[in-house]
């Protein structure tokens, strides 16, 4: 089963009014918020640091999925781990010690993505993909929102879906750079799951427009291909701390009851940091399990949608 994740990257958002835009994005639909940082001297821009992610971190309850185009990495990421980061991704060629980058990462309590820009070659990947839990492929020369998408950036997706499917792992693969409703199946198709998109989205006036958009595209896709693939509707009958709620309240019971309304008493609520801590492989068994069951609400029938790495 594949989860799509639609990833809008606050770069192109309106930074005088930062808390309601991510406020608005996630109320349009969007899984995650991507947080790039960039320092103006691995990339020429320099944007946003870990006071920037502790202010947006009380204001949405999606993962934080924090893109690091900074050189050195290392000293920052504890900054950001504090400062609410879910995920932290880099480049290669700004960390001089890979594989202690990622272990850093992981110490620090996050899921760790490690990023090639169009001209890295995969080859990385054969030492490290024990450590990762997103591979993001660049398909612009990161700097700057609102590049076009380079084509080349297809193949290189292909090959790493063939490379995360052999490991059997379970790995995010991520696009960025250049995704619009009018590429994002293509992109999906290529083997992406999680879409990075800044411009498309944060440059018209109706965010919830566009990820609908965006939805219809891989929905169609699905519907093509006739795979096993899921289409998970985030933001549907459910409110997004519902279904975490679903998740952690069945957790706690230790029975996998079906929930009919949604509603779980507060006492059954724990914080997902120290669930993971505790016990991350109960967790994903359980929402597999939740990801298989069908939920019944107001008549209508659907498949309860869980973040596969919540
Ligand atoms: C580029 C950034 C991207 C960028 C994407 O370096 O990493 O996340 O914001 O923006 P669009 O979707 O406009 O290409
Ligand atoms: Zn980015």
């Amino acid at each position: 089963m594949t989860t799509y994740r639609i990833a809008p990257s606050i770069l192109s958002a309106d930074f005088a009014q930062l808390g309601n835009e991510v406020r608005n994005v996630v109320a349009a639909g969007a899984d995650m918020i991507h947080f790039d940082v960039m320092d103006n001297h691995y990339v020429p821009n320099l944007t946003i640091g870990p006071m920037v992610c502790s202010a947006i971190r009380p204001l949405v309850d999606v993962p934080i999925d924090v893109h690091l185009m900074v050189k050195p990495v290392d000293r920052i990421i504890p900054d950001f781990a504090r400062a609410g980061a879910d995920i932290i991704s880099f480049h290669p060629e700004a960390s001089e010690h890979i594989d202690r980058t990622l272990q850093l990462i992981h110490d620090n309590g996050c899921k760790a993505g490690l990023v090639f820009n169009p001209a890295t070659p995969l080859d990385y990947l054969l030492h490290v993909m024990d450590k990762l839990d997103l591979i993001l492929i660049m398909s612009v020369n990161p700097g700057f929102g609102g590049q076009a998408f380079i084509p080349h950036a297809l193949k290189k997706i292909e090959t790493a879906r063939a490379m995360i499917d052999s490991s059997g792992k379970q790995i995010m693969l991520e696009v960025d750079g250049g995704i619009k409703t009018d590429n994002i199946a293509e992109v999906a198709r290529a083997g992406a799951d999680t879409f990075v998109s800044g411009s498309a989205i944060f440059n018209t006036p109706d965010y919830t427009a566009v990820i609908r958009q965006m939805r219809e595209r891989l929905k169609e896709l699905m519907d093509e291909t006739g795979t096993d693939t899921q289409y998970i509707e985030l933001g549907d009958l459910y409110g997004r701390m519902s279904r975490y709620r679903s998740a952690l309240s069945l957790y706690h019971q230790g029975s996998p009851e079906i929930l009919t309304d949604g509603k779980i008493p507060d006492s059954h609520i724990c914080f997902l940091d120290e669930l993971f801590k505790s016990n991350d492989g109960v967790l994903n068994s359980l929402l597999k399990a939740l990801n298989e069951r069908k939920y019944t609400n107001e008549g209508v029938t659907t498949t309860i949608p869980v973040i596969s790495f919540f």
